[in-house]
């Protein structure tokens, strides 16, 4: 069983590779244009997770010398796996970091003598409640798990004037496995029904080509979008870093997905017979994982 935050820093890697270089160097030439005044960029990200982003940007050389970054996420758990882990990362970015402080204080010189800093709040709590003026908001794999059109509403009351809304790796409506399977096509419709119409939580299984018609009807100006897909494939039957808990937790959530369907929707034995082929798959090192997503870079 894999926890969330592991799948969430299982995923970091797979995500160095998927997201969508147009939209990122957008995003980065986007940011560096806020800079320059007294004032930090100031950055909110909504559901942050375990800071993958963060440590990321820090790490892309992303970011412009000195940055507020307010890092709300609903769920206590990745919050303190956050606050455990980001300083580990912040030095292996180059910075010498005080994690005692709050915010977290993170400092580097370039080998230009750019002076850097990075000071980094953790909070848990609803991101789309919360009030800011921030020059942009990151929403990473979040905007896939609400309903869209209040939330690109709610993000008006968190976003500055001609604030960023950076939305990479929004669900994009295809899930799909190497080797086919017969009831792949069955399986995968159910699943994505499931992220539409009977979860508990909002969402929606095409929230990446939503947005791009939500956005602009909330008044946004849509700056890229492109593509973003998940490929998780094996190179000589084994997985590279942790990306095998990626598919472990993938194939745990669409179990759990299809267990909320009647027998007469998807029979238990037909589940059961599914998953077990792909977990052997999985052990094997033989399973291929395609998931599309797309990234959008928005201006209010
Ligand atoms: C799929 S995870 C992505 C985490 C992180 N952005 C990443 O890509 O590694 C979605 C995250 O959004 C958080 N989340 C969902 N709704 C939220 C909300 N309303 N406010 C803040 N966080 C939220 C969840 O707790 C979860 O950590």
């Amino acid at each position: 069983m894999t926890t969330f935050p592991e799948f969430l820093t299982a995923k970091r890697t797979v995500e160095d590779r998927a997201l969508n270089r147009r939209v990122w160097e957008q995003f980065v030439t986007e940011l560096a244009e806020r800079a320059g005044g007294s004032d930090p960029v100031r950055i909110v990200e909504i559901g942050s997770g375990t800071g993958s982003m963060i440590a990321r940007l820090a790490d892309w050389e992303a970011l412009p010398p000195t940055v507020s970054y307010r890092a709300v996420d609903l769920d206590a758990e990745t919050v303190d796996s956050a606050r455990k882990r980001l300083p580990e990362r912040l030095r292996a970015a180059g910075y010498t970091v005080d994690e005692q402080s709050d915010p977290i204080r993170a400092r580097r010189t370039d080998s230009d003598g750019t002076e850097r800093t990075i000071e980094i709040g953790l909070e848990t709590g609803d991101g789309f409640a919360i009030d800011d003026a921030a020059d942009a908001v990151i929403a990473a794999a979040v905007l896939d798990l609400v309903d869209l059109q209040p939330a690109v509403e709610d993000l008006k009351g968190v976003l500055g004037d001609n604030g960023l809304l950076y939305a990479p790796v929004t669900f994009n409506g295809h899930t799909s496995f190497i080797p086919r399977d017969p009831v792949d096509d069955r399986i995968e419709r159910l699943y994505h029904r499931h992220m539409d119409e009977v979860r508990a939580q909002p969402g929606s299984s095409r929230a990446g080509q939503q947005l791009l018609k939500e956005l602009p009807a909330a008044g946004y100006t849509v700056l890229e979008a492109g593509g973003a897909d998940w490929i998780v494939r094996p190179t000589d039957s084994a997985y590279s870093a942790a990306e095998s808990a990626v598919l472990e937790h993938l194939l745990e959530t669409i179990d759990g997905a299809l267990a909320d369907y009647p027998a007469d929707v998807i029979e238990p034995e037909t589940r059961a017979d599914w998953i077990e082929r792909r977990r052997g798959q999985l052990e094997r090192g033989e399973l291929t994982l395609v998931a599309h997503h797309l990234d959008v870079l928005a201006r209010l």
